[in-house]
């Protein structure tokens, strides 16, 4: 039998629109002195959080994800239903299954999408933002809906002191679609795990190797868990390394970028990559100071600050980076085409 091939596409991809969303209750360091044994000083200097947006109860990631696809179609104009895929990044979802982004299609209305979540932690936004991007390079789709939101006030125990000043929650949404005649889009990608780090950052309990019981919960196993300092080095090692490797693979100095936004964990991590790159402090995004951790989220939400602050402008070539829970590593580079 004779198949009929359809000829191989050249697209490029790129982000046509930005939405973000991060609840309106706010969790300061002066909320967290009267919950845990910590002080403001400590939380600004060891990690450059001021405060950090939090649900009110009942709130799920797919409600504030739905925000943050709203805002980012109503800003391209577009229907829900031109939507043909959405992505979801999230270490919060909902619930096991269905996935959060099945909750987002039947939210926003997205009636002739398919979809699926994208299990990566703090690199989720980057990891689901190629799969968005190579659906589009392929041909097979032109406007993929990619999101990174968490609600980590869910999953975070607010008596441990060593992470609960850590995270908050968020989310960002972008809008993948093909390059006009000029444009480049996304560019390239350095992405790697390593699983040995798993028990370094991790929820211990609720998956099917260690199931929801009265023993879970009574040792709060249901919360997440890290050792700070491992954590620590291997991101300030492989995020310059990541970084490193993908702008020499691509002939480019740091000092050529216009713009880096990193994964928002720790300003020290993201200073000392930074430096090693040699990029200007001006061209470096930093928001942690005002949303904390929100794990998936704070790459669309950096994103939205440089916009907002006039960093980030069309034609711009942007460096982002992750590492997080896994472990897991990205950096992404790409041209602003908005
Ligand atoms: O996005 C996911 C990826 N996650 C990360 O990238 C996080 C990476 N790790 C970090 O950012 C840092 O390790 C933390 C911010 C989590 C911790 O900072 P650190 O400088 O590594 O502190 P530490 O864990 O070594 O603790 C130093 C001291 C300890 O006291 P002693 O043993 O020296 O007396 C802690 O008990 O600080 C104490 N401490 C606190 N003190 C006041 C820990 N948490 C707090 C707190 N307030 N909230």
């Amino acid at each position: 039998m004779s198949l009929t091939l359809k000829p191989r596409q050249s697209v490029r991809a790129k982000i046509s629109s930005l939405g973000t969303y991060v609840p309106p209750r706010v969790l300061s360091n002066a909320d967290l002195e009267k919950m845990v044994d910590t002080n403001d000083q400590w939380i600004t200097e060891r990690t450059g959080i001021r405060e950090r947006h939090i649900v009110e109860k009942g709130v799920a990631t797919s409600d504030i994800a739905t925000e943050a696809a709203k805002i980012c179609l109503a800003k391209r104009g577009i229907e829900a239903s031109e939507v043909e895929a959405i992505i979801v990044g999230t270490v919060t979802p909902d619930m096991s299954f269905p996935s959060t982004a099945c909750l987002v299609q039947n939210k926003i209305g997205a009636t002739g999408a398919w979809g699926f979540d994208v299990s990566a932690a703090c690199s989720a936004f980057p990891y689901s933002l190629q799969i968005g991007a190579k659906l589009v390079e392929s041909g097979a789709h032109k406007k993929v809906l990619v999101i990174g939101a968490d609600v980590m006030s869910a999953i975070i125990d607010y008596t441990d002191r060593s992470t609960c000043i850590l995270f908050g929650d968020g989310a960002g949404a972008v809008l993948i679609e093909p390059c006009e005649e000029g444009e480049i889009g996304l560019v390239d990608f350095w992405h790697e795990i390593d699983g040995s780090g798993a028990a370094s950052l991790y929820m211990p309990a609720g998956g099917s190797a260690l199931p929801a019981s009265h023993e879970t919960v009574d040792k709060r196993q249901h919360y997440v868990h890290q050792d700070g300092q491992a954590v620590y080095k291997f991101a300030v090692r492989k995020m310059a390394e990541a970084t490193e490797a993908l702008l020499e693979r691509n002939g480019i100095k740091g000092t050529d970028l216009d713009c880096f936004i990193p994964h928002q964990a720790n300003k020290r991590i993201i200073m000392s990559t930074a430096e090693r790159l040699k990029m200007p402090e001006d061209r470096v995004i930093i928001n942690i100071d005002r949303y904390g951790n929100t794990t998936a989220g704070t790459i669309p939400l950096a994103m939205n600050t440089a916009v907002e602050d006039g960093r980030l402008k069309k034609g711009d070539l942007v460096l982002l980076a992750s590492v997080g829970a896994g472990f897991t590593v990205g950096a992404t580079l790409l041209r602003w085409e908005i």
